[in-house]
């Protein structure tokens, strides 16, 4: 800046020590200069939730939905005000609610069209058209990225700001009976083949330096334990995420059903001798174009 004093002109110098007011990152709105403020926002990767919260629209009819503070923990993280989440196994829409709660927008993809039905009565119709599109389709297929695209355009957005993917675990709960219904896949590794198609329609829709939060669990098959979860990681990085972190989430008095098979479960551990699951996984990821290119350019030079 140039002020004129008197006869002389004096190029005034930039105070050092104003600190600009709000300072965020590109991809949330976490004010750096008060980040002490933020002790409700959990960086570490060990997460507990003694209790599921109830209030603030969500229910807890839904057998597979998550806690929803997972979302709200994501969108503080990964979100700025009026940002469009997408999910991709939309299930009871515990997404959707707290994107409302939040100032958030979502778009959720749920195979089941009697359930994409009863959760629209979530939201009133003012919201439907504004802030919570719920599709009903296969998120694996062509047909659910150009139904998504097309709800995109409505919210004057050509990306999304975050991925959220919970997908049947496998076939822990049956979700449905039908054939596209991930938790009906004739193998863990056809599940694994699926999940990864509807990764790369995520990663496809998702805007560059912009995060996914896949949220899974591990199950036993056939006297083995299965790391799906890993897997899961796995495929993710095969499409390209780069992966920033994974959480342990402590399970215990989130589960809809209390525990009441605890004693019958823990027979079984000490005949089978596995132990009984108390965690599942959040896998954060992140979309990074150049980092993507960089790295399949030195792969090619290097094969
Ligand atoms: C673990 S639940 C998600 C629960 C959700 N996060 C909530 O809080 O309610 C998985 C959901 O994915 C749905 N699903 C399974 N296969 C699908 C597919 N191919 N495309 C879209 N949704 C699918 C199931 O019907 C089920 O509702």
């Amino acid at each position: 800046m140039v002020r004129r004093t008197n006869t002389k002109t004096v190029q005034s110098v930039p105070d050092l020590n104003v600190v600009p007011a709000v300072k965020t990152t590109a991809y949330n709105d976490i004010n750096l200069n008060a980040w002490k403020d933020y002790d409700f926002v959990k960086t570490d990767t060990l997460w507990e939730f003694p209790h599921r919260l109830k209030e603030g629209g969500h229910s807890n009819e839904y057998h597979g939905n998550f806690i929803p503070q997972i979302a709200q923990q994501l969108y503080w993280r990964y979100t700025k005000k009026n940002d469009v989440v997408l999910d991709l196994f939309f299930g009871s829409g515990t997404s959707g609610i707290e994107a409302i709660n939040m100032g958030r927008r979502c778009i959720g993809v749920e195979l089941k069209d009697e359930l994409a039905e009863k959760v629209s009565e979530k939201f009133t119709p003012k919201q439907l058209v504004t802030d919570v599109n719920i599709i009903c389709a296969d998120s694996t297929t062509e047909l659910a990225k150009e139904k998504i695209k097309a709800r995109l355009e409505i919210m004057r957005q050509d990306k999304a700001q975050l991925l959220i993917l919970h997908p049947p675990y496998d076939d822990i709960i049956k979700f449905s009976d039908r054939k596209e219904d991930l938790s009906n896949c004739a193998s863990t590794e056809v599940f694994y083949d699926e999940f990864q198609k509807v990764a790369q329609n995520g990663y496809d829709l998702l805007e560059d330096k912009r995060f996914a939060a896949l949220i899974i669990g591990d199950e036993y098959k056939n006297g083995e334990l299965v790391s799906l979860g890993f897997e899961c990681q796995e495929r993710m990085k095969r499409i390209g995420f780069v992966h920033k972190a994974t959480i342990v989430k402590d399970m215990q008095g989130n589960e809809r059903a209390k525990g009441k098979l605890a004693p019958l479960w823990r027979y079984r551990a000490l005949m089978g001798g596995f132990n009984n699951f108390k965690h599942e996984y959040i896998m954060i990821f992140q979309k990074d174009e150049k980092r993507k290119r960089k790295l399949e350019r030195l792969n090619k030079l290097a094969s």
